[in-house]
């Protein structure tokens, strides 16, 4: 009798998650020196629950840490006074091919952080197109390998979505939010890396929930408990995911497909309404 000892043909390895690849990202992120939450443009935020700002910045450095750890070239934006939700850096742009497309704020509230993101693009090489349109950057555009996934219903307006796939000439879907408490597209959906994603499918209408069934039959569909912490709002380099410590089941599901889940609490940032992504901007050169 022989055995066969080849692990590629043997039934358990057949069964096992797919080999997944990190690719080292380069991100942009603002220290939340002067976190606080004093207005309410999101149902998560409450100006009459106190904020403990050395808690978030604590916080927010073990994010840093966590992606120092793994390799990612980490860009620093200056936080300014009065700006409270610029830690909140995923929402100050859209960068692929080194062209930075700003942010327009729905809210006036945070409406400075536009030019103060685009400042820092213009010196720091990015070409910078000033937007004409609404719209809250990496917040409401997700690059999905060369597919830019787009959000619409609470902040960016629809024409934005024109507006981006003028400027990078790459295929913009659509995707309408009806939960305002996943107002932003990532808040509802995560990327894990050119082919694949997760999502919560409450978060969309009938119309863009059938998109994504089809355009992503595999995805991982994340639960309403994980999503309610915010637990989709997380970035992965192709094999680690960095989310929300108490997201379990999006954490288990992450394992059995063979990425690498890494847990970080940032709940004191969830009184913003943001989470991991949200303080997160990728720079794609
Ligand atoms: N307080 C901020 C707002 O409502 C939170 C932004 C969260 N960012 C994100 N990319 N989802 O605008």
């Amino acid at each position: 009798m022989t055995i066969d000892l080849d692990p590629t043909t043997t039934p358990e390895t057949a069964a096992t998650a797919p080999v997944r690849t990190a690719v080292k990202r380069t991100v942009l992120m603002c220290k939340p020196d002067y976190f606080t939450v004093v207005y309410r443009i999101n149902p998560w935020m409450d100006p009459a629950i106190p904020t403990d700002t050395s808690l978030a910045v604590a916080q927010w450095q073990t994010l840093y840490d966590t992606y120092i750890g793994l390799g990612f070239d980490v860009h620093l934006v200056d936080p300014i006074d009065g700006l409270p939700d610029m830690v909140y850096a995923a929402n100050g742009g859209f960068v692929i091919d080194n062209i930075a497309y700003g942010a327009a704020f729905t809210y006036p509230e945070r409406q400075p952080e536009g030019p103060a993101y685009m400042d820092w693009f213009r010196d720091n090489g990015f070409d910078v197109r000033v937007p004409v349109e609404i719209n809250e950057g990496e917040g409401d555009f997700l690059l999905v390998g060369d597919v830019i996934l787009a959000g619409t219903g609470f902040r960016s307006a629809s024409n934005s979505h024109e507006e981006v796939s003028a400027i990078y000439g790459r295929p913009v879907i659509t995707l309408n939010l009806v939960n305002p408490s996943f107002y932003h597209l990532d808040t509802a959906v995560a990327v894990l890396d050119d082919t694949n994603i997760a999502y919560l499918p409450s978060a969309f209408d009938e119309q863009s929930l059938a998109v994504l069934r089809e355009r992503y039959p595999d995805a991982i569909i994340v639960t309403e408990e994980d999503a309610a912490i915010l637990g989709l709002n997380s970035y992965s380099d192709g094999y680690n995911v960095v989310i929300a410590a108490r997201a379990k089941d999006f954490e288990r599901q992450l394992r059995e497909r063979g990425y690498n889940p890494i847990g970080v609490d940032l709940s004191e940032l969830l009184l913003g309404g943001g989470g991991v992504k949200c303080c997160t901007l990728e720079l794609r050169r």
